[in-house]
């Protein structure tokens, strides 16, 4: 059987500002995965997603994403449409910051590559995953494709070589969801306006946010994580001056503060989706039950392992 998978991510700071050129770090999120199997059929090549419905989606839909990349990676093996079934199942929820899109993307890629027997370069993989993700957000960073195809954690600056992050001490981290899906392409074309119509005082706002990521670097490397949660809620005061909060992520990051969590944040393109929290061994389950009282629809908890 021919199956490949790509892991969900989150950003852990710096999102928005990342679509300007500055630095934010992101971790995939490897227990929650999309996941392609292949299988040979009588007909043209096409992607059966099993989670929305059984939705077809062909080699010929013009603006379909996935049908996109379909056609970018056959090109870029250099073999005429193979007569295949693509199974698409993915524990992945949508709309909510986790990456869905760049990893259904990466997991397709995958499959044709090992269907056809081809070993992409990482780089390609990247590349062409990046194309697919312009038609879901339209001027994504592209931090969402590096971070779920290399699955690792990274520093990430837009047109830059990836940088790997050093990470001394593992990261206990809950992802909350607001169970209100929200489309980060709205989301970064408003910043986008908010920026150009009131440059001077916004454009600080997101170089302030570009200071605390560099800032949490420093701080995972020194393994110093109540500075690394401190550094979380400041960017989450920020992202709320870039009007991209929601009483409800503001809400369930509070509740986490309150609970003893080092530190909060909403993730991702925001207005809705997820919120992430830093918490100890110690405060993991009174902050989980607390984010489920003020309503998260779901609260799941990840590891970022530490790294040399
Ligand atoms: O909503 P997500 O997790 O896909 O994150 C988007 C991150 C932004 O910085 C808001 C946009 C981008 O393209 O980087």
């Amino acid at each position: 059987m021919i199956q490949a998978s790509a892991p969900a991510k989150i950003i852990l700071v710096g999102e928005h500002a990342v679509v300007y050129g500055q630095p934010a770090i992101a971790v995939p999120v490897s227990a929650l995965r999309a996941t392609v199997t292949v299988e040979s059929t009588a007909d043209a090549c096409h992607i059966i997603a099993h989670d929305l419905d059984k939705r077809r989606i062909t080699l010929g839909d013009t603006d379909d994403p996935l049908a996109i990349l379909m056609r970018h990676v056959i090109a870029e093996i250099g073999i005429s449409p193979p007569k295949l079934a693509l199974h698409l199942r993915s524990d992945i929820p949508i709309a909510s910051g986790l990456g869905s899109g760049a990893a259904t993307s990466t997991a397709v890629a995958r499959a044709l590559c090992r269907y056809a027997n081809y070993d992409m370069p990482v780089e390609r993989l990247n590349a062409l995953v990046y194309e697919a993700e312009k038609s879901y957000h339209g001027t994504p960073s592209g931090i969402d494709n590096t971070v779920i195809v290399y699955e690792t954690p990274i520093y990430f600056v837009r047109d830059k070589p990836i940088e790997r992050i050093t990470n001394r001490e593992p990261l206990l981290l809950l992802i909350a969801d607001t169970g209100q899906p929200s489309l980060t392409k709205k989301a970064v074309g408003d910043v986008r306006h908010l920026v150009e119509e009131q440059r001077e005082t916004i454009y600080p706002i997101v170089e302030k946010i570009g200071g605390i990521t560099q800032s949490a670097r420093e701080a995972m490397q020194q393994a110093d994580l109540s500075r690394l949660g401190t550094l979380m809620l400041d960017n989450h005061r920020h992202l709320q001056t870039l009007t991209v909060s929601s009483p409800m992520l503001d809400s369930l990051v509070d509740t986490a503060i309150a609970h003893g969590a080092l530190g909060a944040k909403l993730s991702g393109g925001g207005r809705g989706g997820n919120m992430i929290t830093i918490v100890t061994a110690d405060t993991q389950s009174a902050v989980t039950n607390a984010l489920r009282r003020a309503g998260a629809s779901h609260v799941f908890s990840t590891v970022v392992e530490s790294t040399p």
